[in-house]
């Protein structure tokens, strides 16, 4: 019989009648009933329908989102009806809600919450972000939506012609609100308005009345706690007659859409009727809103800091790239064996300061050995010449350095003051005393488009130059505590101070390129005519190969001409062939230079052409000293007479041009034939 009992109770009839009490008993109840009004103050479960990612907290708030880019709903479970009959006008309905929003970050939010009225109890497709999870770009403004809603906007979209990131909007089908103010209230009291910040995390109230009579849409806002403020802050009148808007029946409810940042919307509590006003909503039983949200940090940590560290690591950053750039661009190379030279070490600074960096505008010229630059050196505000050796091997940089320091040492007015050093990675910076006019064998060899330009040398000054170097050079060779070979002895390496005297520069660089010298290197060739024989051989220095291109130095500037001639296509005239032969001939005087026009002393010039063709005597010990070259120029001792013989002029020009077609040429014996040039060498 118990079974029986158990199978009846659970028979057909029974169990829809239940559902029809669970499930139909509510909406039926609200469709019937004219006068609809409820009031929470705090939810349960059971009290909203919710969707999306809202929920019903354990501390009795409805959180519509969680996190970002989330969308929650919460609805009054049951449709409502508005309107009296099918066919009839909505009625007047009066609703107020409690709400908080919390942010991340107290000020910045994006995105909102709304209140609805809506024909549906889901939102399909709706975005979780701007479009408060009502709309989506495709839907929103649509007819067919039959939705009213009151939005709490806390982002600024200038596509929805939103009027700030804070404000409060009545929206008929879409999130272009009819009508929209800045989110506050005006005092009971003075009639002043106070801005609410919606996302202040505070608590606030918000009421929203229609008034059917006049199809208007009445809201008023005030912290919670304030009374529902006299003056309206929205009344809507234009395209509000919700008879054209809402479905019957509709559900009512609340949306919220975080966007991209986390925004928590609550509802503490709601209270809503049917044609009349909203029943008051008792604050005194209200859920408190979570009080320092967990995830709540401040704007000043979360974005602020992390710019800021990021700005600061970036700026130390660049700090190190200049600094390491500055120290690269300043770095030396300075070794222990150099602190000995101490005084005559440039810091690379201020070289570079000297010649603004080395620019362009201050190069002097280029040289085989590198560029030299014009600067000033900013202590001293010394002219100087700051030439740029660059130097690969570190080999013999201690002997070189040795060199120049010591070099540096030698004091002689015909010589350019070599001042100091600097050394940096494969670069060598020689810096010597500035010399206004340049070099020489500008002023010899003048181009054509320079011939204004350059005065041409008067044989006085000729004189006091050739003199000059020939005074420098033996200075070098004999007069100092060492040897100094020169090396490098050539009209370009004679430099013109501000009084057109002759100075000797570039002295012992040439000493870098001793060994392993390519004689093909263009160095050597643009030094051609200056290389005594001995040296192509042997490849060794001796005061008496700077003797030999002395020598061409001296017919160089009596000639004006330089001292290998490209005469045709392949042809070279060398300078002393040229002048042997007219010296042969008898014809000395005419190899002066033109320029001149005769306006020179015949003697002088005679004598100096003489003994250029001495000091180029191929045989090393024929050649005088520079002590007997002084002696010559000075007059103190007569040069040696000389005789022209068409054999050892033959020897001469053949030595000559052998030795500079072949570098490693198998030389002709020497001595051997030494005897065939007695004629050359008469007198010594
Ligand atoms: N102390 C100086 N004062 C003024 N100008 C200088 C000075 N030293 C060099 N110069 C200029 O710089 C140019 C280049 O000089 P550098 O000595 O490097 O070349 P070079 O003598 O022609 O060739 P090489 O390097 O083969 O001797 C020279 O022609 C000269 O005009
Ligand atoms: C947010 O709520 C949804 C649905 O309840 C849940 O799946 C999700 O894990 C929640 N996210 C966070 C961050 O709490
Ligand atoms: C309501 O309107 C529809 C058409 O719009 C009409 O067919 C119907 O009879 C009306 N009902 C009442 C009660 O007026
Ligand atoms: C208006 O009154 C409120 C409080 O009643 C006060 O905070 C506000 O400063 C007053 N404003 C003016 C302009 O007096
Ligand atoms: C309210 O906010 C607006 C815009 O942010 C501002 O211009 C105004 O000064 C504020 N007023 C008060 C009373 O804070
Ligand atoms: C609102 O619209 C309905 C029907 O469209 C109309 O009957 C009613 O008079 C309108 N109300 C107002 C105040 O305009
Ligand atoms: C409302 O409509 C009236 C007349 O139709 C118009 O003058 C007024 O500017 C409108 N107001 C708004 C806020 O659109
Ligand atoms: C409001 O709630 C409190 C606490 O539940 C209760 O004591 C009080 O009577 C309520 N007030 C009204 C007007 O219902």
């Amino acid at each position: 019989m118990s079974y029986m009992a158990t199978k009846r109770c659970s028979s057909p009839p029974f169990f829809v009648y239940v559902c029809l009490v669970l499930f139909l008993g509510p909406n039926l109840a609200a469709l019937c009933t004219a006068q609809v009004q409820f009031s929470y103050s705090g939810f349960r479960a059971t009290d909203v329908t919710l969707d999306g990612v809202a929920a019903v907290r354990q501390d009795r708030l409805i959180q519509l989102t969680n996190t970002s880019d989330v969308k929650g709903y919460a609805f009054h479970p049951a449709p409502l009806r508005f309107r009296r009959s099918p066919n009839g006008t909505v009625q007047s309905f009066s609703v107020s809600f409690v709400f908080g929003i919390q942010s991340d970050f107290p000020d910045v939010c994006v995105d909102g919450m709304s209140f609805f009225v809506a024909p549906k109890k889901s939102f399909p497709g709706a975005f979780a972000n701007h479009f408060l999870g009502l709309f989506n770009d495709q839907t929103d403004g649509s007819p067919d939506n039959h939705i009213f809603a009151v939005e709490l906007d806390t982002f600024m979209n200038s596509e929805l012609k939103d009027i700030n990131n804070n404000h409060v909007g009545i929206d008929i089908n879409s999130l272009r609100s009819v009508d929209a103010t800045m989110a506050g209230f005006y005092d009971d009291e003075n009639g002043s308005f106070t801005n609410l910040t919606l996302s202040s995390g505070q608590p606030m109230q918000m009421w929203v009345d229609y008034d059917a009579e006049s199809a208007q849409v009445k809201s008023t806002m005030a912290p919670l706690g304030v009374d529902k403020p006299r003056r309206l802050l929205l009344s809507s009148v234009n395209n509000t007659n919700l008879s054209d808007v809402l479905e019957e029946p509709s559900y009512v409810g609340f949306s919220g859409a975080s966007g991209p940042l986390t925004t928590l919307f609550y509802v503490l509590g709601w209270s809503f009727a049917m044609d009349g006003p909203a029943p008051a909503i008792n604050i005194t039983n209200l859920p408190m809103l979570p009080q320092g949200h967990p995830k709540a940090r401040s704007l000043v940590l979360e974005i602020a800091l992390p710019i800021a560290t990021a700005a600061f690591i970036a700026a130390v950053g660049t700090a190190v790239v200049l600094l390491v750039r500055r120290w690269l661009r300043y770095a030396e190379l300075r070794e222990d064996w150099e602190v000995e030279f101490g005084p005559h070490r440039f810091s690379y600074k201020d070289l570079y300061h000297a010649t603004e960096g080395f620019k362009k505008k201050h190069l002097l010229g280029a040289g085989g050995f590198g560029e030299v630059y014009k600067g000033v050196l900013q202590a001293s505000k010394l002219e100087v010449a700051v030439k740029k050796v660059s130097h690969e091997s570190r080999q013999g940089m201690k002997e070189f350095i040795t060199e120049v320091v010591s070099i540096g040492r030698l004091r002689h007015r015909n010589l350019v003051q070599l001042l100091g050093y600097c050394r940096r990675k494969g670069e060598l910076i020689l810096v010597y005393d500035y010399m206004q006019n340049g070099s020489l064998d500008k002023y010899l060899h003048c181009e054509e488009e320079d011939k204004q330009s350059t005065t041409l040398l008067d044989w006085t000054q000729r004189y006091g130059i050739i003199r000059g170097i020939a005074c420098a050079l033996f200075y070098l060779h004999e007069k100092w505590e060492k040897i100094v070979i020169h090396r490098d002895i050539k009209a370009s390496n004679v430099l013109l101070d501000h009084e057109m005297n002759g100075r000797l520069g570039d002295f012992g660089l040439a000493r870098l390129y001793d060994h392993g010298t390519d004689l093909q290197t263009t160095h050597v060739v643009g030094t051609m005519g200056y290389l005594a024989p001995e040296l192509l051989r042997t490849g060794k220095s001796s005061p008496l190969t700077d003797v030999f291109a002395f020598g061409t130095f001296l017919l160089e500037v009596t000639c004006g001409q330089r001292p290998v001639k490209q005469h045709g296509q392949d042809q070279q005239i060398m300078l002393v062939d040229w002048v042997l032969e007219h010296w042969h001939s008898g014809s000395l005087t005419q190899t002066v230079d033109r320029r001149l026009q005769g306006l020179y002393d015949n003697d002088q010039a005679n004598m100096v052409l003489k003994l250029g063709l001495l000091c180029l005597h191929p045989l090393p010990t024929s050649r005088p000293t520079m002590r007997q070259v002084m002696q010559y120029l000075d007059g103190d001792m007569p040069l040696p007479e000389l005789e022209p013989t068409r054999l050892n002029f033959n020897m001469v020009s053949m030595m000559r041009n052998e030795g500079f077609s072949s570098a490693v040429m198998s030389y002709p014996d020497l001595t051997t034939s030494i005897g065939t040039f007695s004629g050359l060498s008469g007198g010594r």
